[in-house]
């Protein structure tokens, strides 16, 4: 039988492990279980916590990598904001061998960013399955779209300054979709940004263009032989004109990746569009922004044009020499 005495022994000498194993759960272990969308607070200490629990991850159970996933999911992207405007971004995209990669690097940028509208527009003749699905599991919120460019336009003998222009179709569709959508009364605040597939962006960037009044730039890295390209800016901080080496005389001369329109002046120049026919090689965004602002509405961002925020980088296109003609792998695998 056991004495009083022993009973409280064996109390005290409990009470440290007992204590010891409940501060464990709360602030190592505890993370484990899911944090709810609307948690921002939770969210980010549990991501700060992100290191230690990759670690216990490696040494612990079956149990605990499945939380961990769960985890991911439920974190991104992050909660809802009634306060913050929305981004649209458009994004035109088309089959060929890294698509899902392009697409899958992208989905990882966007899923850190809050208030985000993805309008997804395939080149194709239908939407796919490789891109609904991935679109599904994203979590992210978006807007799946297609417009095929038909293939005269692509082969047809041009001029040799005028490019077929890529993605243009698709980013027309999207903003046709934005204007068919948003009540140009509603007090909805937006900005519309044109993100191609390919290129590399800071996350910085999506909050720089976030309380764009008119039209927001800055530079972007690898374009036109550069190391960059940028508008130029003065002492008031106005924009006077483009650092590029390519045709500086473009009204606007600036990538795509590099300017953010507001939602509201979208949907209140229903005219303004990409043009499709005889535009110039780097004369698209000109055509889009020409039809919304003059050159003295222009807002620099980025630290006055001083910060590389996004980059045109350009995936190499692999070599798939060994599939042969009939194709080695199983074509049934989705890459
Ligand atoms: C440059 C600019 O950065 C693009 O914004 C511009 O659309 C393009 O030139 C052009 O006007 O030709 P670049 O890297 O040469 O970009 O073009 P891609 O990245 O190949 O294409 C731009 C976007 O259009 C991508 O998102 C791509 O997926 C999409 N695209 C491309 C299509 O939807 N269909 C195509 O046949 C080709
Ligand atoms: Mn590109």
């Amino acid at each position: 039988m056991l004495k009083r005495r022993d009973i409280l022994v064996l109390f005290f000498i409990l009470l440290p492990w007992t204590l010891l194993i409940t501060f464990w759960h709360q602030h190592a272990g505890y993370p484990l279980i899911p944090v709810p969308k609307d948690n921002r607070t939770g969210a980010s200490k549990a991501h700060q916590r992100g290191f230690s629990l990759h670690e216990s991850c490696v040494t612990m159970n079956k149990r605990i990598t499945k939380a961990t996933q769960m985890k991911y999911v439920h974190q991104r992207p992050p909660p809802w904001s009634d306060t913050l405007p929305t981004l649209h971004v458009i994004t035109p995209t088309y089959g060929r061998p890294v698509q899902k990669a392009e697409l899958t690097r992208l989905t990882n940028t966007l899923l850190h960013v809050p208030n985000l509208h993805w309008l997804v527009v395939e080149d194709s003749v239908q939407r796919t399955a490789l891109v609904s699905r991935l679109l599904e599991n994203t979590g992210l919120n978006y807007t799946h779209l297609n417009v095929e460019t038909p293939e005269n336009l692509k082969t047809q003998k041009k001029p040799r300054n005028v490019r077929f222009p890529r993605g243009t179709m698709q980013r027309n569709l999207a903003l046709r979709w934005l204007r068919e959508h948003i009540n140009p009364n509603s007090s909805h605040k937006g900005v519309v940004y044109f993100a191609d597939d390919d290129n590399t962006y800071n996350l910085e960037l999506f909050e720089e263009m976030r309380w764009t009044r008119k039209v927001s730039v800055w530079p972007v890295a690898f374009i036109g032989g550069l190391r960059y390209e940028s508008p130029k800016i003065n002492s008031q901080g106005k924009v006077f004109g483009w650092k590029t080496v390519f045709d500086p005389r473009r009204p606007f001369a600036i990538d795509m990746a590099g300017f953010a329109v507001n939602l509201q002046l979208i949907l209140s120049k229903p005219q303004a569009c990409f043009k499709l026919k005889g535009v110039k090689g780097g004369y698209q965004e000109s055509s889009l922004l020409q039809g919304l602002v003059t050159l003295s509405d222009l807002e620099p961002k980025a630290a006055n044009c001083t910060k590389i925020l996004v980059w045109h980088t350009r995936t190499e296109r692999p070599l798939l020499v060994n599939e042969g003609k009939k194709g080695f792998t199983s074509g049934s695998m989705e890459v």
